[in-house]
């Protein structure tokens, strides 16, 4: 357990580095962002790799970031037209994608500089208070973000929030995994298995449409392991409106509480990846918007060459009633919890 001072915002606040350890993995947290920043395991050949895309540096993370590990909310994913519409009051939050969508909440949760402290000897919270309409959202909320690294090397991160306003809340974080290591070329050839038999198509503007599609059939069947490659560039409209995989699947067991995701397995490096969560939904991004930034290393981020298991409820369901709700009432306590496992496989 380790805890440093990591650099200093432009507006004076100071950013702090906290390390967890343990025989499987080694963990990096950043206060900026609740990052998780680096995530350190064992190959094959017992090399070491940190298996998350991100930075050096402060600065990376504040200039060149498409949203490397950190927390968003308050809510995930996009809203459309930034309308975010509660009790019949609309809140109308300026569209940051496209000139049309709110994404990642316009990086309210990603930019802020949490209170970060240590808890027992394999766990940090992150907390943070946000005023009535800090970014546009109403509500006076607390919100805690939480890593522990256990035993057998998983990061379970846990996310509270209370807020004295009626809200939606829909939180995840945003790692970049390649599981051969954030230099190890693209992830085309890593293995895909997702628990889910439907996801949600979008329109151009990758607003889901308010269906579920049947991944039967389709180049979004990964139901057993298949090569995130194999399919991607396949004459797909759902591929085509985003350039690659960039969508929401509906996963199964949503009654079922905490469960596995989806899994990743990388034969190169010999390592894999499962991703656990109670939440109904996992946005699965191939990193197709990735465009050459540099990163840790000094190594240019390419296209493809890292992907995001983003667990959460589904992208603009406020908006689509039909969709899971993520609705709290004012005083009551959200709660969800995610994981990610990276093992010898
Ligand atoms: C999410 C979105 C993607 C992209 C990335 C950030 O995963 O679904 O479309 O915006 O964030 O670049």
């Amino acid at each position: 357990m380790e805890k440093k001072l990591y650099g200093i915002t432009p507006s004076g606040e100071e950013v702090f580095q906290f390390t967890l350890e343990n025989e499987n993995a080694l963990v990096t947290l950043l206060s900026r962002g609740a990052t998780l920043d680096k995530l350190i395991v064992a190959d094959k050949n017992g090399v070491k790799k940190d298996v998350l895309l991100g930075f050096d540096d402060l600065e990376g993370h504040m200039t060149r970031s498409d949203y490397q590990g950190v927390a968003v909310g308050p809510f995930a994913n996009r809203i459309a037209g930034g309308r975010l519409n509660i009790n019949g009051k609309e809140y109308i939050l300026p569209p940051n994608e496209k000139g049309r969508n709110l994404l990642h909440s316009g990086g309210l949760y990603t930019e802020a500089v949490w209170n970060g402290e240590f808890e027992g000897d394999n766990k940090v919270v992150f907390k943070r208070h946000f005023m009535d309409m800090e970014g546009g959202f109403p509500g006076n909320t607390d919100v805690e973000i939480s890593y522990t690294l256990e035993d057998d090397g998983t990061v379970l991160m846990e996310y509270k929030a209370v807020s004295d306003s009626d809200m939606y809340f829909n939180l995840t974080n945003h790692a970049y995994f390649n599981l051969s290591g954030f230099d190890g070329g693209d992830i085309l050839n890593h293995k895909l298995k997702v628990n889910a038999d439907g996801f949600l198509p979008v329109d151009e503007y990758s607003i889901p449409t308010g269906e579920i599609m049947s991944v039967a059939g389709t180049p979004f069947d990964f139901r057993e392991f298949k090569e995130i490659g194999k399919e991607i560039e396949a004459d797909f409209e759902q591929l085509r409106f985003t350039g690659g995989y960039d969508h929401c699947f509906c996963l199964k067991d949503a009654d079922k509480g905490y469960r596995l995701a989806a899994s990743v397995i990388d034969e190169n490096s010999g390592l894999a990846l499962d991703v656990f969560t109670d939440l109904p939904g996992v946005q699965f991004y191939a990193g197709n918007f990735l465009k050459g930034t540099i990163g840790k290393g000094n190594k240019p981020m390419n296209k493809r060459c890292g992907f995001c298991l983003e667990t959460q409820y589904y992208p603009d369901s406020p908006n689509k009633p039909q969709f899971p709700s993520c609705f709290v009432m004012a005083g009551e306590s959200f709660y969800t919890k995610s994981a990610y496992r990276v093992y010898k496989a």
